[in-house]
């Protein structure tokens, strides 16, 4: 049976993801999930993420590392990222290197607060992901609809959450227990598809 691996180095992500997956009983599908740092891959995927859409990056590192793992892995790259709408979709592919990729998240946010003077607050978080085997890759999409907070909120989750404010609960997604968070996120919707639609088809 093959393994599946996840191919990030984002610790935040790797944690969202092994919940999820843990819960989804798709243990016939492959014998383990393993993170980059299990296989000992020492791949330098920052420089793989070079493309314009979330599509392009995610199949680049899906591919990337199963061309180095070969047959007996499967690979799940995802690329994401928050588009703001009044900012013309920024910071989008460029989430994780805006300002700067060792800047701080409290000056990113002061510097998105900051430009967001306007009434129009409204922003999402996109999910895409790449299952890549030696068949090829398919891709699956997943999106949250929030807004951009007036103020930062919440410890929980990483990034850009305590900036996104989800009007249905009251809170940015920083304040969401993770399986509040993995049952609505972009992530977590593009994880259901990837299980639905292509993990659980029969071999
Ligand atoms: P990448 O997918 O590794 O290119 O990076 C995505 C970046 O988007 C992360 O480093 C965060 O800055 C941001 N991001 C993606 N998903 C989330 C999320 O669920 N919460 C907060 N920030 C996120």
């Amino acid at each position: 049976m093959k393994k599946l691996v996840v191919a990030t180095r984002n610790k935040g992500k790797v944690n969202e993801i092994l919940r999820y997956l843990e819960g989804a009983a798709f243990g016939q599908s492959f014998s383990a999930v393993l993170s980059l740092d299990d296989v000992g891959l020492d791949l330098d995927l920052d420089a793989i993420e070079n493309g314009t859409t979330f599509e392009e990056n995610a199949t680049k590192k899906a591919v990337a590392v199963q061309d180095i793992l070969g047959d007996d892995y499967i690979v799940l790259a995802d690329d994401s990222g928050l588009s703001i709408d009044a900012l013309n979709g920024e910071p989008g592919v460029n989430s994780a290197n805006f300002m700067g990729r060792d800047t701080l998240y409290p000056v990113r946010f002061e510097a998105i607060l900051s430009q967001l003077t306007g009434d129009n607050r409204s922003a999402r978080f996109v999910c895409v992901m790449a299952v890549a085997d030696e068949e090829g890759v398919t891709l699956f999409r997943g999106e949250m609809e929030g807004e951009i907070a007036y103020q930062p909120a919440g410890y929980d989750g990483f990034g850009y959450d305590p900036i996104f404010y989800l009007p249905d609960y009251g809170k940015t997604s920083a304040e969401l227990t993770m399986e509040q968070k993995n049952a609505i996120s972009h992530r977590g919707k593009a994880l259901k598809a990837v299980i639905e639609g292509w993990l659980n088809e029969p071999n």
